[in-house]
């Protein structure tokens, strides 16, 4: 992926997008790490800083990993549950979350598990991939909220079955849980502008709603400072970190929102 320096400055805001934006009804909005990067939250495919570029997926984020080695697997995402517990959401966040008493069909679907949408007052947001900050029985599947997280040589367990406690996220190999992925893709079919923030748009099926909505007749934008697979075939490419283009975006098109232009 190529990684030009990134614009400080908010591109231009073409006139042919803050027309079909004043005039859409419902607006969606795909989210994916980038959105989180300018609060501290690492992405997981950008070249030196991803995630993915230091942790080894296979061994930490899929269900074999987590039976071979269950204490690697929770002491990693306690590591990033407590990274993420000190994250507060950014700009781009807050601009979305200004826009929700604005646009009433505004729906955020979301392939991060930090929860800065809802921090930042968000309140129709779909989590595709789960939220790290809740955990559950890998059996039983119920969301636990106290553990004994003492022990140095195994991962906490479930009170009630004694199975191991996992943190509730999809790992690769897994399904996104249903009622989210049906309601996403309800909103992609459903919206006349999709905006697609921070996401390199690799992973299904979250990967595929953006095609799903452009052959729905919504006009695709996407926000991110570096091209992407997705590039090409959207409608409107704004060049630039979500931190400074979405206040931008929002304050070009519905200054009623109250965002500073
Ligand atoms: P990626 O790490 O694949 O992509 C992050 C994207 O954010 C890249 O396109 C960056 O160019 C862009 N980016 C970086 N800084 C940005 C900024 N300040 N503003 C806007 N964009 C910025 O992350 P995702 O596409 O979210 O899944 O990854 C999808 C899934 O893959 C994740 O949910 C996770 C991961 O494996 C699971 O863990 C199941």
């Amino acid at each position: 992926m190529a990684t030009d320096p990134v614009p400080d400055a908010a591109p231009a805001i073409p006139a042919a997008l803050i027309g079909r934006l004043r005039k859409a009804r419902a607006i969606a909005v795909l989210s994916g790490a980038g959105i989180s990067a300018e609060s501290g939250v690492p992405t997981f495919r950008d070249a030196q800083t991803g995630m993915w570029a230091k942790f080894d997926p296979l061994e930490l984020a899929t269900p074999d990993a987590f039976r071979r080695n269950a204490k690697l697997v929770w002491d990693w995402y306690a590591w990033r549950r407590e990274l993420i517990g000190h994250a507060k959401p950014n700009a781009g966040h807050r601009a979305l979350a200004a826009l929700e008493p604005v646009v009433s069909g505004l729906l955020v679907i979301t392939q991060n598990v930090d929860g800065l949408h809802q921090a930042a007052g968000s309140t129709h947001v779909v989590e595709l991939h789960g939220n790290i900050q809740r955990v559950k029985c890998s059996r039983e599947g119920t969301i636990v909220t106290h553990w004994d997280d003492s022990s140095p040589r195994e991962a906490p367990r479930c009170a009630r079955c004694g199975a191991f406690l996992r943190p509730d996220v999809v790992w690769f190999e897994e399904t996104l849980p249903d009622d989210a992925l049906a309601c996403a893709e309800r909103a992609a079919r459903d919206c006349d502008v999709l905006l697609v923030i921070g996401t390199t748009a690799e992973v299904y099926p979250a990967a595929m709603l953006p095609t799903y909505a452009r052959h729905h007749g919504a006009a695709i934008v996407e926000i991110n400072p570096n091209p992407t697979r997705l590039t090409d075939r959207v409608d409107f490419a704004l060049r630039g970190r979500a931190g400074v283009v979405l206040p931008a975006l929002v304050a070009a098109v519905w200054p009623e929102a109250g965002l500073p232009s």
